[in-house]
């Protein structure tokens, strides 16, 4: 077989509806729905050789080991969906820090999903690419599109009908999501140990299921409403019921940082000031607030006051993963 070569391109999502646990963890999944907002600005590109020697994967310029390896090589195998599969060579490049709460697993695997889906000339749809990219990290199959994107946790026993499902483009609602960076460093506990350990340790984890359908409900009308209230509140609700089945974890999963804090307090001291803005946090000490367009620069300077913050940068709504060589 002669080498076959694509590139793909994915922002990463910020979950405003929180995903934390799984239904089955072989398919990768979630005990719950989530809503969230593909970012610009932060983005994954991904080229994938098919005719390899071997698998490989290059992330950074930097050869991974087997254990990175094996998600790369399962969604491989899924795109290329038969016997003879042959070995790729995946070379991917973030432009913002990897596996620190900012969600670089969402782009990676979508966008891995794409290039590799167009490199190998399969005819993939949208929702089954979601499908593929949910087998490496369950909040990639948000990535595949733009915007506002809600992933049902599906009924059937194979998976395939659990996938993202865009709720709104991009150019919806001109929003930021400012990005306050507390660490670049590579978090403690990663995602998918840390809600497997959740799931099995925390008493508080079956109000969390629960209670999660009314908020992606209430989230999805917000959006589709335009009401910054009303997503900010369910965004809140729902950072904090995750984070507070983190914290009751054994052993507890705590990713709060005193500046992580410190940024949670600003937060509730501007919007008691009338300025209208929402905190939401993921599996890092990275805070997250969500604003207008017009706000987004009176928030980031107040937050540039915090101490100890190494960044804050204002995001706008990012596109669809698109194939970019
Ligand atoms: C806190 O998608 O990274 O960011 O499916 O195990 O790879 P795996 O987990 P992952 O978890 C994301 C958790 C979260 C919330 C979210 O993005 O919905």
């Amino acid at each position: 077989m002669s080498p076959r070569t694509a590139t793909a391109l994915a922002h990463p999502n910020i979950a405003l509806v929180k995903y934390w646990g799984k239904r089955d963890a072989a398919l990768n999944l979630p005990a719950v729905p989530s809503l969230s907002l593909t970012l610009d600005g932060f983005a994954t590109t991904t080229t994938v050789r098919w005719g390899a020697a071997a698998d490989r994967l290059v992330l950074g310029g930097v050869e991974r080991g087997a254990a990175e390896l094996r998600k790369v090589s399962r969604v491989l195998d899924l795109v290329w969906g038969g016997p003879g599969r042959p070995a790729a060579e995946v070379t991917s490049e973030n432009n913002f820090p990897t596996a620190a709460g900012l969600a670089s697993s969402s782009s990676a695997f979508a966008a891995l999903a794409l290039a590799a889906a167009a490199a190998a000339d399969q005819p993939l749809d949208r929702a089954r690419l979601s499908v593929i990219a949910r087998q490496g990290s369950g909040s990639a199959c948000r990535s595949l599109w733009g915007g506002f994107v809600e992933w049902r946790m599906g009924e059937r026993a194979d998976g395939n009908d659990s996938h993202g499902l865009p709720v709104a483009p991009a150019d919806h609602w001109d929003l930021r999501l400012v990005v306050a960076v507390v660490s670049a460093d590579k978090k403690a506990v990663g995602s998918t140990d840390g809600m497997t350990r959740t799931a099995l340790t925390c008493p508080l984890f079956p109000g969390f299921v629960s209670s999660a359908p009314a908020d992606v409900d209430q989230a999805r009308a917000a959006v589709l409403a335009r009401d910054l209230h009303a997503l900010g509140a369910a965004m809140e609700r729902s950072t904090n019921k995750m984070h507070a089945t983190m914290i009751a974890t054994e052993p507890t999963v705590r990713y709060w940082k005193p500046v992580s804090v410190a940024v949670l307090d600003a937060v509730e001291a501007m919007r008691a000031s009338g300025l209208a803005c929402y905190s939401t946090m993921d599996a890092g000490p990275n805070v997250k607030v969500l604003c207008a367009a017009a706000d987004a620069e009176r928030v980031a300077e107040t937050l540039r006051g915090v101490p100890g913050l190494l960044r804050v940068e204002a995001l706008a709504p990012g596109g669809d993963a698109r194939l970019v060589g």
